[in-house]
């Protein structure tokens, strides 16, 4: 789930400072997508249940230009290797490696979709911390697909884009990943979150404001990755969705928190802590969002802790490395903390009161110190806009 960098192929650039240095000629437009948090609702979006992301201020950006010869050319600041040049008609699953996989997932799922695209130049930078469970990814992804339905004049919707993203990331690169991450990049809105049903894909936007209650929002990259992440996640999803399939149910959201107990009763041990975990998840999304309706966020603390726990005990998707953010984050004051994404490592999320941010940020690099881990990298993170064009 995180594009690395690869120096895959063909001409070397010009002047890559500038899309002119490297393709000779000026780009048609610039557009971004962000990174996300989550707030809460992990591993609930392939069960079919509730997330509730924000966009982070960090973003992907692509210049692009269209092409009419059915080329694609790409190049990132963060590969720094020569332009990756590929044929549209060539483009088939698993055909193209590295990060290129992301746009050009996305070239092929438009395509796909029977939408009459051409080629196109494509220069990429981002400032969204890679590996660090931002979703540098889906940003790759979604800011490809907006520059293209604007070039090529598509007119689809965010959701559309964002459905056609993650197509592109389960068909062409091949991680079955839910739709949350494409559906935060594409549709959140500045002071809100997103309130999203991944059953029929339907969203609201509910106020955030953090500043007005005196709060910040604490970002600790953890700065690990385990490698087990990647197979874990396909295995935890064929779990719940088999014990889904055990229970007669479509997915594991159409199961009743009153028939919880009952359904733990028929289920083989080790399904069990997976329905658990989903069931008081889409709870806990729930109750997030009626505090956050009231005006009153400081509440969805305890929740964020106690999904953390969930996580961690019946899910089993955390690491030493957030389980000790965590611990340590909320010794320290916060109203509460969770490990946010997939997990396996990448970043944990605190909900802190302003004035005590940086005391709190202090007591977790202290105790990653302790513990002999690298010190966590910290953003603040600010509810931000969803994919749009620049210039
Ligand atoms: C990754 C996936 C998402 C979602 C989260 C866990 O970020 O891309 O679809 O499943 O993990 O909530």
């Amino acid at each position: 789930m995180n594009p690395v960098p690869a120096a895959d192929t063909q001409d070397t650039p010009g002047t890559p400072d500038t899309f002119a240095g490297l393709y000779g000629r000026p780009a048609e437009g610039e557009w971004a997508a962000p990174g996300r948090v989550n707030l809460i609702g992990e591993h609930t979006d392939y069960n079919l249940g509730y997330v509730l992301p924000i966009a982070i201020p960090q973003t992907v950006r692509a210049q692009a230009a269209r092409r009419d010869d059915g080329l694609l050319r790409l190049w990132s600041a963060q590969g720094r290797g020569p332009v990756t040049e590929l044929r549209l008609a060539d483009l088939a699953p698993g055909a193209v490696p590295g990060w290129s996989a992301y746009p050009a997932g996305v070239v092929w799922a438009l395509r796909e979709a029977g939408h009459r695209i051409g080629g196109a130049d494509i220069r990429l930078d981002s400032d969204v911390p890679g590996g660090a469970g931002l979703s540098s990814s889906a940003a790759l992804e979604c800011v490809v697909a907006t520059a293209y339905d604007d070039l090529y004049g598509l007119g689809l919707s965010g959701t559309e884009l964002a459905l056609l993203a993650q197509r592109a990331e389960n068909a062409f690169v091949g991680v079955p990943c839910g739709i949350m991450d494409q559906m935060a990049s594409m549709c959140c809105r500045p002071g809100a979150a997103l309130f999203l049903d991944s059953r029929d894909v339907t969203m609201r936007q509910v106020p955030v404001d953090l500043a007005a209650a005196g709060l910040a929002l604490l970002v600790l990259d953890t700065r690990v990755k385990h490698d087990l992440g990647d197979g874990a996640y396909a295995a935890l999803r064929a779990g719940c969705e088999r014990a889904a399939a055990l229970l007669g149910l479509p997915a594991l959201r159409s199961l009743d928190p009153a028939g919880l107990a009952g359904a733990l009763s028929e289920l083989p041990p080790e399904l069990g802590p997976l329905v658990r975990h989903v069931v008081t998840e889409n709870a806990r999304v729930e109750a997030a969002v009626a505090h956050l309706d009231a005006g009153d966020p400081a509440a969805i603390g305890p929740i964020l802790t106690a999904g953390h726990a969930s996580l961690r005990d019946d899910y089993r998707v955390s690491c030493p490395e957030t389980d000790l953010a965590v611990e340590a984050a909320v010794a320290a004051g916060a109203h509460g903390a969770r490990m946010t994404g997939g997990g396996f490592g990448g970043s944990v999320i605190a909900l802190v009161d302003a004035a005590g941010a940086e005391h709190v940020a202090a007591a977790v690099t202290a105790a990653f110190r302790a513990a002999g881990y690298r010190e966590p990298r910290t953003l603040t993170a600010v509810p931000a806009d969803g994919a749009r064009r620049l210039a």
